[in-house]
């Protein structure tokens, strides 16, 4: 299996973009199946944000160091997505706002998706080293084991000390 940052990332996104597929498919009717594969989406958006924000970003600043550089400029981070996903989730089909956040979700990850493998990636991939971005990849998937899976967690391991 490729440990290649890009690769595995766009996996992901292929994966995220036959949940969403399923989603669609489901008719309204089917009120559990929705709510089941609108939680799994949540889960695994917030991993995928997580990875690029907390593990890719940072390795790609330390790398390239000069915050001018193409690549850095065309990062868009998730801030916007992990806030919807933090609306949808723990939300029932019963709630009158369920399905317009679920369509908002999906339609802001999918143009954020697109717009990461038409702009980003290649800019990565051209200002990186093809080791580079297997090391990084290796990390991501070391730390894909421990990302939090709900929207609220800050980060992967327990708290430490929380206030209150
Ligand atoms: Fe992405």
């Amino acid at each position: 299996m490729s440990s290649d940052a890009i690769v595995l990332l766009k996996q992901e996104h292929k994966e995220l973009q036959r949940l969403f597929k399923e989603y669609r498919a489901v008719g309204p009717a089917d009120a559990a199946a929705r709510v089941d594969l609108a939680q799994h989406i949540v889960h695994d958006l917030t991993v995928h944000s997580y990875l690029v924000d907390e593990v890719l970003y940072p390795q790609v600043v330390a790398l390239l160091r000069d915050p001018a550089h193409e690549a850095l400029r065309g990062y868009r981070d998730h801030r916007a997505i992990d806030r919807l996903c933090e609306e949808v989730s723990g939300r029932g089909v019963g709630d009158p706002a369920f399905t317009g956040l679920v369509d908002s979700l999906l339609s802001a990850a999918a143009q954020q998706m697109s717009q990461e493998e038409r702009e980003w990636f290649p800019q990565l991939r051209a200002a990186l080293r093809r080791a580079d971005l297997q090391e990084i990849g290796t990390r991501l998937l070391a730390v894909r084991e421990t990302a939090p899976r709900h929207p609220s967690g800050p980060v992967s391991d327990a708290p430490q000390g929380a206030p209150g």
